[in-house]
Formats: C-alpha cells, sequence, structure tokens
C-alpha cells in the first residue's frame, strides 16, 4: 500500500479498496430505498467511533434520536458516544443552500485546528438533490458540499436511486456519482436466497479497486458483510515478474527510452490481475511503435511480420529510433542470449513469457 487508508469498517470492502478510503475524499454509497445505505454509514462511523476517532453525522431528515435507536436495533452502540465524540447535524426541509454555504463552512472553520480523525456521513443526500431541479445549480452546491466536508476527513455519503430497467445506473445520481471520489453501488434482487443482494464499485479514484459483483448479507452486530476475495493474493503478487523482466530486457534490446523502460517497472510494481500481463505489454510495445516486433496472433490474429528485418544488431539501435523498430528481437533468456548477436532469438509472441511466469 502506497500511503495511509482509511478503514471503512465495511466487512470485505476494505481488502478491494486498497485497504480503505484515502484521506479528504468522498465515497458516495448509492442504492434503491432498503439495500442498506443507512446501515453502511452506520458501520463506517462505529469503525471510526471505537477506534478513538470522531464522527460527525450530517442528518438531512431523521432526527438523531431516530437514527441512534436504528443504530441500536441493528446492533451498534452508538448512544455512548453522542455529544462526546460522535456529532449530529440535523436539518430537514430547510435551507440547503445555506446549509451548504454557510452553516457548514462555518462547522469546519470551527474545527480547523482540531486534530483528531474525524469521519463525516450525509445520511441521505436524496432531499438536497431533490431539492434542486436545475442541474448547474445542483452541481455546484453538491461540489461546494463535498469540498466542505472533505476538509474535517473522509466523507461517506449515501444517495438513494431510481434506476429505469436496463439502466446501470440511475439518471438522479449521475452528478453525485460524477462528483465523488469513490461510488458502490448497491442492489437488491430479491429472488430468494441468502445472498440476493449485490455491491459493485463503480469507481474508486486512485485506488486498484476490484470489479466484481459481490454479494453481501447484513449481520446485526456488524451491519454488512460482504463477500469478496481480495485482489491480489500474497501469492499472486508477484507471479509475473520474470515476464515483465523479459518485457525489460526485450524493450531495452529494441532499443527503447528510458521512459518507457520505467513505464514497465511501473506497471511490474503495480500489476494486481492474477492473469497474464502478456496482452497488456503486446499493446504497450505496439502503442509506443515498438513491435511490429511482436506478432499479434494472440489479439488479432494477424501474422503479417516481416521476418527479414529482423537481425540481433537492431538491439543495439540508438533509443530515438525504437519507434521505426520493425523487427522483432525478443531475447529468448539471459542464458541464452550469452553466446553473443549471433544467439538472439527470435520469439514470434508473448506466450513464450508467460511460460517464465509459469
Ligand atoms: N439483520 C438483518 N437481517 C436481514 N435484513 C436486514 C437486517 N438488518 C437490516 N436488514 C435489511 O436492511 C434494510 C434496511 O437497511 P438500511 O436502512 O440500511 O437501508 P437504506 O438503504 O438506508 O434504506 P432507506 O432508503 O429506506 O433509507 C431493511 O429493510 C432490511 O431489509
Ligand atoms: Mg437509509
Amino acid at each position: 500500500m502506497d500511503e495511509d487508508r482509511i478503514p471503512t469498517g465495511i466487512a470485505g470492502l476494505d481488502r478491494v479498496i486498497e485497504g480503505g478510503l484515502r484521506d479528504n475524499t468522498t465515497l458516495l454509497v448509492v442504492g434503491s430505498s432498503g439495500t442498506g445505505k443507512s446501515t453502511f454509514a452506520m458501520q463506517y462511523i462505529m469503525y471510526g467511533l471505537e477506534n478513538g476517532e470522531n464522527a460527525l453525522y450530517v442528518s438531512l431528515e431523521e432526527p438523531p434520536e431516530q437514527i441512534l435507536e436504528e443504530a441500536e436495533k441493528l446492533g451498534f452502540d452508538m448512544k455512548k458516544y453522542h455529544e462526546r465524540e460522535l456529532f449530529f447535524f440535523h436539518t430537514k426541509g430547510e435551507d440547503f443552500k445555506q446549509l451548504v454555504e454557510e452553516q457548514l463552512p462555518a462547522l469546519v472553520e470551527a474545527n480547523k485546528d482540531y486534530s483528531v480523525r474525524t469521519r463525516v456521513v450525509i445520511d441521505p443526500l436524496t432531499p438536497l438533490i431533490w431539492s434542486i431541479s436545475d442541474k448547474k445549480e445542483q452541481r455546484e452546491l453538491i461540489t461546494k458540499l463535498f469540498y466542505t466536508l472533505k476538509q474535517l476527513g473522509a466523507v461517506l455519503v449515501t444517495t438513494e436511486e431510481h434506476s429505469a430497467p436496463g439502466e446501470t445506473i440511475g439518471e438522479d445520481v449521475l452528478i453525485p456519482v460524477y462528483l465523488s471520489d469513490g461510488a458502490v453501488h448497491l442492489t437488491y434482487r430479491p429472488i430468494g436466497g441468502a445472498f440476493n443482494r449485490s455491491l459493485e464499485i463503480i469507481k474508486m479514484r486512485a485506488t486498484r479497486h476490484g470489479e466484481e459483483v459481490y454479494p453481501y448479507i447484513f449481520v446485526r452486530g456488524i451491519g454488512v458483510v460482504a463477500k469478496t476475495t481480495p485482489v491480489v493474493s500474497p501469492e499472486d503478487a508477484n507471479k509475473y515478474d520474470g515476464m515483465f523482466d523479459k518485457a525489460i530486457k526485450t524493450a531495452s534490446d529494441l532499443g527503447a527510452s528510458e521512459m518507457f523502460l520505467d513505464k514497465i517497472r511501473y506497471v511490474k510494481k503495480h500489476w494486481s490481475y492474477s492473469f497474464s500481463p502478456k496482452e497488456t505489454l503486446q499493446m504497450l510495445f505496439e502503442t509506443y511503435g515498438l513491435t511490429q516486433a511482436i506478432k499479434k496472433d494472440d489479439v488479432s490474429g494477424s501474422e503479417n511480420v516481416d521476418k527479414d528485418n529482423t537481425s540481433s544488431s537492431q538491439s543495439e539501435q540508438s533509443s530515438n529510433e525504437s519507434s521505426q523498430q520493425t523487427t522483432e528481437s525478443f531475447d529468448k533468456s539471459d542464458e541464452e542470449n550469452k553466446g553473443g548477436e549471433g544467439d538472439t532469438v527470435e520469439i514470434e509472441d508473448l506466450s513464450e513469457l508467460e511460460e517464465l511466469a509459469g
């Protein structure tokens, strides 16, 4: 992990978002009524409170007493933190413009020098969205709201959607999704069975996140439990290093620039899929003009590689010529290449590299 992440506390979620949220970002939880948005929000808050953090609960609908009651029913003892570490900001049917432009900025300003980590929840954002029909005005107000609250810490925002059949995500939530740093979609299909609810990560800026549809259940005392598999298992993490090293060597021999080599090194360090990077490397070589060197049979079925142009001497071409590279000169292996130029072995595609990853 490259930076400090703030665990959401949603069981199963953190392992598919690199450990949690980045500080001062927003996560939007979208779902139709009853999908578990408030449970998500409470769970997020509780995790922080249980770990010595503070929390601000912005409620545009229910009064604090009702939220505390509901939390109790889910098995969360929120009451004991109320007005000590947990603070509510409740407003209903009021002027949201004034809330966003005056009240919340004043609150943030008052907390400016406060050093305890604070997590923020807005549950739900829906009344504010519905109160403004003008899209431009809506966007401006939500932008300001997020900007203000992000100064306190990582913000979890819930919003209700009404997606039409066939829509991935409802039109009514496009603006908040667009303005959030991350978005999670909860869906409920009442078809019976334990796992009829599922969670998908729509986006998570600057994060390598899981891309599957994850079933989830409610567990009293925990909240939402999502059935996920880690994005990269420790055993998988370095599985393809050999292939990347091979690609670096080949690119270098083809006269690729340091920038290009650094790019492959970077991708090697961050490769998070359990499948082979072969095709990705192939595309990368192609994009940078390094490969008519690689036959495209795996990708497009094309066979037209000019073999006559192939010669090992071209591996010593300078980097500024690399974009005109028309040959294949993937060296088979360091060992086989030791004998000198004449021993350079042509590789028809990257599948041979894949064997290295075994
Ligand atoms: N222990 C539990 N077992 C099974 N289902 C549960 C449990 N606790 C909550 N639920 C389900 O969660 C739903 C409510 O979750 P929650 O209030 O978090 O949803 P929501 O998306 O916030 O809904 P709303 O849009 O009404 O605010 C309940 O309707 C119920 O179906
Ligand atoms: Mg709710």
